[in-house]
């Protein structure tokens, strides 16, 4: 287990990494409401709106995250010409992060959830799935002197193959969280983090150690880390297998683990962290933000205060 002086020496290296976030930005909105009655114009309950919330969704969580870790955070995704890309340009302000987001056809992509007595009755998609052709828009927003990128693919069209074969091809470090569909997308990268599910859809194997061992092999990853919700990650490196288990929480809001992790291990990589380290690190991230209620990101001083009490 990692220990706090080395905890907090990668911790404070984050703030001289420069990581930039590719992917598919999306604005989440919530309105929170209550019920009292059904409506007189059809069989539906009328939500009484009490308040209302934007957030920074998909890749832009990812950014968040890694910002609110004090690293030095750029963006790069498809956006439309809207009002929502008024409020997550504002959003992304005011978290500090670059915004290389493009401007396209497609509306921004965002998602509203109707949400009374803690209870979704409702959500509403505004997006377009369709690829994003123009992937030159996307490279020559790209900086050159970043130390590593991380692929964000929901699978809404901005991650295509070119891309990717582009950015592994001409950057150190890329990492990915995955889509399976999109499994060929991956190849060559350095590090790609798929839950348990998204593994098995990307291989047909019921043995973890095996589908780690095969899938790594087949995309030439150099790291694979398969996340496994409470039980924490198995880390594939070389031809061996760690599993690095976290300390199992009472989830609030499971949402977002998967972005707390990615988005720690590979700054913690990037700071010279051993590989363990920084399984450890990510771990802990995505343990504190499952089980905090409305907030999808942790800091430097939460991540410390848990290395501790591990
Ligand atoms: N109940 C839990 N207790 C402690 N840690 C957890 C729990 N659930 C998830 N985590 C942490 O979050 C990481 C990612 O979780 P998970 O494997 O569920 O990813 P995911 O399905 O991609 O999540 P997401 O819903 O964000 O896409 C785990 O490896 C672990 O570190
Ligand atoms: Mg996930």
């Amino acid at each position: 287990m990692i220990t706090k002086e080395r905890a907090q020496y990668i911790l404070d290296v984050f703030k001289s990494l420069k990581i930039l976030v590719i992917g598919d930005v999306m604005l989440d909105h919530y309105l929170f409401g209550n019920v009292e009655r059904i409506s007189p114009e059809a069989p539906v309950p009328v939500v009484e709106a009490m308040s209302e919330e934007y957030r920074l969704g998909g890749a832009a969580n990812v950014a968040n995250n890694l910002a609110s870790l004090n690293v030095n955070t750029y963006i790069c995704g498809i956006v439309g010409d809207d009002q929502a890309n008024k409020i997550l340009s504002s959003k992304l302000k005011e978290s500090n992060i670059e915004n290389l987001n493009i401007i396209s056809h497609k509306p921004t992509i965002q998602k509203t959830r109707i949400i009374a007595s803690h209870q979704q009755l409702l959500r509403i998609d505004w997006e377009d799935k369709t690829p994003f052709s123009d992937f030159n828009k996307i490279i020559n927003n790209t900086p050159k002197n970043i130390d590593g990128i991380i692929v964000s693919d929901y699978a809404k069209g901005t991650i295509t193959k070119e891309l990717t074969k582009y950015l592994v091809k001409h950057y150190d470090f890329v990492a990915a969280d995955p889509k399976p569909a999109h499994k060929e997308f991956y190849k060559n990268m350095t590090l790609i983090t798929p839950n348990e599910k998204e593994a098995k859809g990307m291989y047909k194997e019921e043995d973890i150690n095996i589908l780690g061992k095969s899938l790594k092999q087949e995309l030439n990853l150099k790291y694979l880390a398969i996340t496994l919700g409470p039980k924490g990650v198995a880390f594939f490196e070389d031809s061996a297998v760690h599993t690095y288990k976290s300390v199992a929480r009472e989830v609030y809001d499971v949402t977002g683990a998967g972005d707390t992790f990615i988005a720690t291990i590979v700054a913690s990589l990037l700071a010279g962290a051993k590989t363990f380290e920084a399984c450890d690190l990510a771990n802990i991230a995505a343990g504190i933000v499952v089980s905090k209620i409305g907030s999808a990101t942790t800091n430097y001083q939460e991540i410390l205060e848990n290395v501790s009490n591990c």
